[in-house]
């Protein structure tokens, strides 16, 4: 089975985490540290605040800006649940606005209507290594006093006008197996804000300044010298990697043109990392997906369920009308994409997916199709 992901782990990781157990100093030491400082360099940002993975960083941030119950932070539910997890705990409540059609982004010509008295910050989420249209949420942001926080948990190197996914408000990061940096599990808060960054540090250390000096309230949220030796080597190995997933990515663009799909988009001004290259293929996306696996293609829904369909979410009295967030749960599916991808297994993929779409073609699609106007899965 060609897997939808696979780290890419190596004898340099292997011998990272060797000298780290051979030293006996696991837990969050000099090499948190360092990694902290080379992805604070890399994001050009002043602090990197490592964390236990990337739900941690979020929470972090939602705890650090101090929101509240009562208190709405706007967001998509088209996303990983920890988004809207991460908002929750703090009691506040998020607010999901629909995405864009065609880049499955957050649509920031929909925020200013979901702003209340009640609104604290925004949170796109860089779904898919794609940054959200930050110009225009920052310029929303600003006029009305808003905190961005973005969720770059799939944006790793990700810029928007040369600018790094991360560096406009406050970002979170993960580190989980299958991103495209890991430390196994892990995470970084990404700000400028030195007060904020001097909180977050004491947050994830139970509140201590010095050991046993209590001076606020906090938890265990720190990452270990294990991971962090996994992520010196990984951090190093980003560059190239996210070199090779762009290179598959432009292999999938041209080997899949003649196809009734519609292929991921990459506005002017946007550097796409493509942690996932997700694919609409149609209502029948089930079953293609149901026969790529049987061709040996591990093909994959990021997200089958969108958040604000969630049964705890409902419960909450949060669900939102999203039209092309369903649609988007329902009609796309994403392809195997890793950096050690060979050009033959992608060969495999496009094959089966060709022979699967052939026997499912969306009319919605086809190249005649009204220009296929991503507008048209919102139907
Ligand atoms: C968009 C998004 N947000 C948040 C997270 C949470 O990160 P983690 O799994 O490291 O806790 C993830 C990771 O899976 C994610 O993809």
């Amino acid at each position: 089975m060609i897997p939808i992901a696979r780290p890419d782990l190596g004898p340099e990781e292997v011998a990272a985490v060797t000298e780290v157990l051979e030293s006996g100093m696991l837990a969050q030491g000099r090499r948190v540290a360092a990694l902290e400082e080379g992805w604070a360099n890399y994001i050009g940002v002043r602090h990197a605040i490592a964390m236990g993975n990337g739900t941690q960083a979020l929470m972090a941030i939602f705890a650090g800006i101090d929101l509240e119950p009562g208190d709405e932070v706007i967001t998509v539910a088209h996303t990983f649940a920890a988004t809207a997890n991460a908002i929750l705990y703090t009691g506040a409540t998020p607010v999901f606005i629909d995405i864009e059609p065609d880049t499955y982004l957050i649509d920031a010509k929909k925020i200013e209507a979901a702003i209340t008295p009640r609104t604290r910050a925004i949170c796109p989420v860089h779904l898919f290594g794609l940054v959200a249209d930050m110009d225009m949420i920052l310029a929303i942001a600003d006029r009305h006093g808003l905190i961005v926080v973005e969720d770059a948990c799939q944006a790793h190197g990700a810029t928007f006008r040369g600018r790094p996914a991360g560096s406009f408000g406050h970002g979170a990061f993960s580190l989980y197996a299958t991103k495209n940096m890991t430390t196994a599990e892990g995470g970084f808060v990404t700000t400028n804000d030195d007060r904020l960054a001097d909180w977050l540090r004491l947050y994830r250390n139970q509140g201590m300044r010095s050991r046993y000096q209590f001076e606020m309230l906090g938890y265990n949220f720190r990452m270990t010298d294990l991971q962090a030796a996994i992520g010196l080597v990984q951090l190093d190995k980003l560059e190239g990697n996210t070199a090779r997933r762009q290179a598959i990515a432009r292999r999938y663009d041209e080997a899949l043109a003649d196809l009734p799909v519609r292929l991921p988009v990459t506005p002017d001004g946007r550097v796409h990392v493509f942690h996932q290259y997700t694919v609409e293929v149609g209502d029948a996306r089930d079953a293609i997906v149901a026969e790529l696996g049987e061709a040996g293609v591990g093909a994959d829904i990021y997200y089958p369920i969108p958040v604000h369909r969630q049964e705890y979410i409902m419960e909450r009295g949060l669900h939102a009308e999203l039209p092309v967030t369903d649609a988007a749960a329902a009609r796309t599916l994403a392809l195997p994409m890793f950096p050690a991808l060979t050009e033959l297994e992608q060969q495999t993929v496009v094959e089966a997916l060709r022979a699967a779409v052939g026997r499912h073609p969306d009319p919605a699609l086809a190249p005649e199709a009204a220009d296929r106007d991503p507008a048209a899965i919102a139907r």
